[in-house]
């Protein structure tokens, strides 16, 4: 847990965000509480906070913001908790998933929970109607995103734009509301609030993306979730698109596996990742990566000198080396 963030001093701040979820958390009524808890204690990197807080710092209300940091951690939660449902995924940070230990009942109400109450954290905060609406627009677009990826499984015709569209929804949006509702909580101008958005918006972009090649290039144990999961459930993700554009020796037998839903089991998955590695979907798909990345640094440059604005450019780099 914090691994990154950890070594750059903020952990002051993301300590408080932990005891105000472990605070929140622990009133649930058992067992409620534990099922929850499970999740909560498992880890995660906690990057939504961190950027509600590096963003605060520059308005000075790093303190004031916690609880908001927290409750975009815990809308961030509840949307694991619900993937885990729909993917059938027995991992998560390392652990066994709520769905996987007690029943996905268990999970999908939970996740209801701990989203519901995360709403009631954030109409607590300055600016509450403001953030209210944007906490309202980011589920519509969330569940939508959620929508199409399901819809869309197994579908070999898909373009970088319909990738575009469902990353945008299900990963980006969270990433650039974190900025950008730590901007209006803090009274930040239109135009500042504008620039954090942009800045949460490319390093969603450029996560989801970094996620999807992870899924393939590394292992269960490194991720703390399944790793290989996307193909496996027909998710068309960037590398997959990439190398679907090209013509190529296996194309033909990429296309024969997807289009069979991978019949013959866990090894025709693998093989169909080797063929897009070789195929260099992981590179082609990192340069896209960092095209939002440099777009981010663009719009942090934008920014004028604060607390943390070293941290936000350096925290971006780490985006880059993650490896889980
Ligand atoms: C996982 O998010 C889901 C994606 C948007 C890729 P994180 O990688 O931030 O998950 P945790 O919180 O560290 O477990
Ligand atoms: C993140 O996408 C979706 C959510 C917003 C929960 P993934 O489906 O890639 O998430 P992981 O890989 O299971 O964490
Ligand atoms: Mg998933
Ligand atoms: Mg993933």
């Amino acid at each position: 847990m914090l691994k990154f963030f950890e070594v750059h001093e903020m952990k002051e701040q993301l300590g408080d965000v932990e005891a105000y979820l472990e605070n929140t958390v622990g009133h649930l009524p058992s067992p409620t509480r534990e099922r929850a808890l499970n999740i909560l204690r498992a880890g995660g990197k906690r990057v939504r906070p961190a950027f509600a807080i590096m963003t605060a710092s520059m308005f000075g209300t790093e303190k004031e913001i916690i609880p908001l940091a927290a409750a975009l951690e815990m809308i961030h939660m509840a949307s694991l908790i619900h993937d885990d449902v729909v993917d059938q995924a027995d991992t998560r940070r390392g652990k066994g998933t709520i769905n996987a230990l007690y029943g996905d009942g268990y999970a999908v109400y939970v996740g209801d929970y701990v989203l519901t109450r995360a709403i009631e954290i954030v109409r607590q905060q300055p600016n509450s109607n403001r953030l209210l609406q944007i906490m309202a627009d980011l589920s519509i677009e969330m569940s939508l995103g959620e929508v199409e990826q399901l819809r869309s499984a197994f579908d070999i015709k898909q373009t970088v734009e319909d990738y575009n569209y469902r990353i945008d929804r299900k990963t980006a949006l969270l990433m650039a509301t974190s900025c950008q509702a730590a901007a209006v909580a803090s009274g930040a101008s239109e135009e500042e609030i504008d620039i954090f958005y942009k800045i949460g918006y490319n390093l969603g972009m450029e996560f989801q993306i970094r996620d999807d090649i992870l899924d393939m290039r590394s292992n269960t144990k490194k991720l703390g979730k399944p790793a290989g999961s996307d193909l496996a459930h027909g998710i068309m993700t960037l590398p997959t698109i990439l190398v679907l554009q090209q013509d190529f020796a296996e194309k033909e037998e990429l296309l024969q596996l997807i289009e069979n839903r991978f019949s013959g089991g866990q090894t025709e998955v693998e093989r169909a990742i080797a063929i897009i590695i070789k195929q260099g979907g992981l590179e082609e798909a990192s340069v896209y990566a960092d095209g939002y990345l440099a777009q981010a640094k663009a719009y942090i440059s934008q920014l004028p000198d604060f607390k943390r604005k070293k941290m936000l450019l350096s925290g971006v780099d780490y985006f880059k080396e993650r490896t889980f």
